[in-house]
């Protein structure tokens, strides 16, 4: 299989898996026991939260260990606004789910959502956010990366934005970690959301970087675990894991970027240059690295994933599915695109793993099956809009 769904998961690092098994074997150790097979457990944890924190130059007191992406967000907003008075959220039109329908829900109970609209690119415009700012804003949560398109937000703008306006930001960094430095005191975010599998670590497990001072309640309530903000006993071998594969996201930070840009720039060229009516979509410069996303007219971007699927190729459209049902693209759309652009749409996320061959024969085999579907099945939506 050639795997070109990065952004959906990625593989487990061989190194991540060989520090992660003694803790199935030997040291399973509960965390909070006093005992020296729980101390060590809970030593592991305290350097795991270390090798995470340092990826994003943080301290680790400054981490929350959570069970991913998801939870992350949903603490970062349910924890602020059950410290805060103001009942006025500002976020954007292509957040991911796990940021929209917690916002969805403080709707129904009463909270005003400001949702930003994005240019043809997927850029927020910072002026919009300045304007939506009122005396009850409490919290302004806006992605850092967007995960269908690979567009990347002015995040130290809006920050300065929100500190000036005292009012505390969180950002889903989910699919910038790891592709991006990220410097959070650079930046001054006050709370970003990391998902480990998405950088080669385990699924189930993240964390949400919380500053020093910014106060959230907990969702999880129970024994008391990571200082009272997320009960239950911790996931010992994956959080392991997980700080495993920050410290080698970050000692392999620039040889990775060199090697996506190198993948996706040919992925780009090639698509761009050898199939017709076939667009980039996203920003050209403010994009992750590992992420190229088109639309290639004529074709509806469901059937190209069959097709790639079939000649061993995995890819998506990036948008979100339920129960692998796939919604037409609420980004594409606030972007302007047409029905049929987005119904055209497909991303290739490129990871650690892969090679320029890979690349190549992707490319050849798009060719062929762009053709062929535009041939037997002119364009037609299956999609509900
Ligand atoms: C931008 C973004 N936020 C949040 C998530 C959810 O992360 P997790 O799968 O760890 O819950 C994802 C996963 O696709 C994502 O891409």
């Amino acid at each position: 299989m050639i795997y070109l769904d990065n952004a959906a998961s990625t593989p487990v690092h061989q190194k991540v898996i060989d520090e992660m098994i003694p803790y199935f074997r030997e040291q399973y150790g509960n965390p909070s026991s006093i005992h020296k097979l729980g101390r060590f457990a809970n030593t592991a944890i305290q350097n795991s939260r270390k090798r995470i924190a340092e990826l994003i130059n943080a301290d680790s007191k400054e981490i929350l260990l959570t069970s991913g992406g998801t939870e992350s967000n949903n603490t970062a907003i349910y924890g602020t606004v059950l410290q805060r008075k103001g009942k006025h959220i500002i976020t954007s039109s292509i957040e991911h789910d796990a940021i929209l329908e917690p916002c969805k829900r403080l709707e129904k109970e009463g909270y005003r959502i400001s949702y930003l609209p994005v240019d043809k690119h997927g850029l927020v415009n910072v002026d919009d956010l300045q304007n939506e700012i009122s005396h009850d804003t409490c919290l302004i949560t806006i992605m850092f990366a967007n995960n269908e398109v690979g567009t990347i937000q002015p995040i130290k703008e809006i920050a300065d934005v929100a500190h000036k306006n005292n009012i505390v930001f969180h950002t889903d960094a989910v699919q910038a970690v790891g592709k991006v430095p990220i410097n959070v005191n650079d930046i001054g975010v006050d709370l970003l959301s990391i998902s480990s599998h998405k950088l080669n670590g385990p699924k189930g497990v993240g964390a949400l970087y919380i500053r020093k001072g910014i106060n959230i309640s907990p969702l999880i309530l129970g024994g008391g675990q990571e200082n009272g903000l997320r009960s239950g006993t911790e996931n010992v071998a994956s959080i392991v894991g997980f700080g495993m594969a920050c410290k080698l996201a970050k000692e392999d930070m620039n040889q990775n970027i060199i090697h996506f840009k190198k993948l996706t720039s040919k992925l780009i060229t090639r698509i761009l240059s050898e199939i017709p009516q076939t667009s980039l979509n996203g920003h050209v410069e403010k994009r992750i690295p590992n992420n190229a996303h088109f639309t290639f007219l004529g074709v509806n971007g469901e059937d190209l994933i069959i097709k790639l699927d079939e000649n061993k190729i995995a890819a998506s459209t990036g948008s979100a599915c339920s129960v692998r049902i796939q919604k037409a693209s609420h980004v594409l759309r606030s972007m302007g695109f047409s029905h049929e652009q987005i119904a055209g749409s497909l991303r290739l996320t490129v990871g650690i793993t892969n090679t320029e061959e890979e690349i190549d024969q992707t490319v050849d085999v798009l060719k062929k099956v762009v053709q062929e579907l535009r041939i037997v099945s002119p364009y037609k939506t299956k999609y509900n809009f």
